[in-house]
């Protein structure tokens, strides 16, 4: 039998294990969603994270080596995500694989929240070959990579500030809409008109492949404080990291035009750098990866431009796009089969970079 190496994610805000058998056969695939919990905020309270990963930690991985069929005496090896995410989320993940690898005598590999992403596009689309360009867009990572070989990962850019899941959870706390905002967002999209509102489509400077969020939020609030729907923020006034919700509920069709509009400003940022990067590389391929690479209008219009320069698009399912432990431990499984290991001193590395 192929090796079987259980994951481990807690890098944010799902308590994930998986077990994958070689490279791609996901035998089992876990994920605590702490959504619910984070919603009333309107983002990620840190605190409560690491807090509700501690709870979940243990029945969540006990479940997945009881749905892979299999004992944890069966494991070949376990992978567990060290960054970048929440150091006090990542320790609890850290912690109980390395007591797991020492209890059990099995060897344990560090593995990168990012390169997680990558692999989960190769877990659906195994023979997906380098050179290929990959857009990671979460709500931690708006980067852009090139794949030249297999681990091989060169940085062509990235955001400057907000990532693009975050400015859909900003702007869709916003607009009064549930928090993770990225699903609703597009959900209430569907009857809204994508002009309706003027927004930006930020470019960084000529060649640059960089990406600004910040900007695009910034211009929501301004529209609603031009129609009267906000209090503009007077001078000196207390600048709040994260924008309160609206005092004044706004109409549905304003929500649907405003969140029509965010989207496909967001969607046309992401296409036009994804392909110029794929161009410039000359990569035949993109793979589109994280949570936002759930969002249909970005895989449609990705797609269909791409079409143009002969460029094809991948992207993994969306329970793989989202965070999972399958993915850390399909590339876990590539790096124990290189020959790497960690040591138990293993620490949670909250910025991490992949190259
Ligand atoms: O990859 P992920 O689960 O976690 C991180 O690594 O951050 O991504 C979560 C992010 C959230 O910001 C969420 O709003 C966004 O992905 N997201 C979406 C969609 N589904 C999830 N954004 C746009 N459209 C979607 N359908
Ligand atoms: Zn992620």
């Amino acid at each position: 039998m192929a090796d079987l190496i259980l994951g481990i994610e807690t890098s944010c805000d799902e308590t994930a294990a998986a077990v994958v058998e070689g490279r791609e056969k996901i035998r089992s695939n876990i994920v605590a969603s702490q959504a619910a919990l984070h919603a009333p905020y309107g983002g990620i309270v840190p605190e409560l994270a690491s807090r509700r990963h501690l709870e979940m930690i243990g029945p969540v991985t006990r479940l997945a080596v009881q749905e892979a069929g299999i004992t944890f005496d069966d494991l070949t090896g376990l992978a567990v995500t060290v960054g970048p995410g929440l150091v006090g989320s990542l320790l609890v993940g850290v912690s109980t694989a390395k007591a797991l690898a020492y209890t059990l005598g099995k060897p344990l590999v560090a593995v990168n929240h990012i390169e997680g992403h990558l692999h989960a596009g190769l877990l659906d689309h195994p023979h997906l070959e380098c050179p290929y360009v990959a857009l990671v867009a979460s709500g931690g990572h708006t980067h852009l990579y090139h794949a030249e070989t297999p681990g091989k990962y060169r940085l062509l850019g990235c955001t400057r500030d907000d990532a693009a899941g975050e400015a859909f959870d900003k702007v869709a706390k916003i607009l009064g809409l549930s928090y993770p905002g990225g699903p609703h967002i597009e959900q209430v999209a569907k009857t809204g008109d994508p002009r309706a509102v003027p927004l930006p489509r930020p470019t960084l400077g000529h060649g640059s492949l960089d990406f600004s969020f910040s900007g695009l939020k910034t211009a929501v609030i301004h529209y609603l404080e031009e129609k009267g729907f906000r209090e503009p923020r007077r001078r000196g006034a207390t600048r709040t990291k994260t924008p309160d919700p609206q005092l004044v509920p706004l109409d549905p069709p304003l929500v649907a035009d405003i969140a029509a509009s965010f989207q496909q400003a967001v969607v046309d940022v992401l296409t036009r750098n994804a392909i110029k990067a794929a161009k410039h590389v000359r990569a035949p391929r993109i793979l589109l990866t994280g949570g936002v690479a759930c969002n249909q209008s970005l895989r449609q219009q990705l797609a269909t431009r791409a079409i143009r320069d002969e460029i094809e698009v991948y992207w993994p399912r969306p329970t793989l796009c989202t965070d999972n432990a399958a993915m850390i431990a399909a590339a876990g499984s590539a790096r124990l089969g290189r020959g790497e290991a960690a040591s138990l001193d293993l620490n949670a590395a909250a910025d991490l970079p992949l190259c």
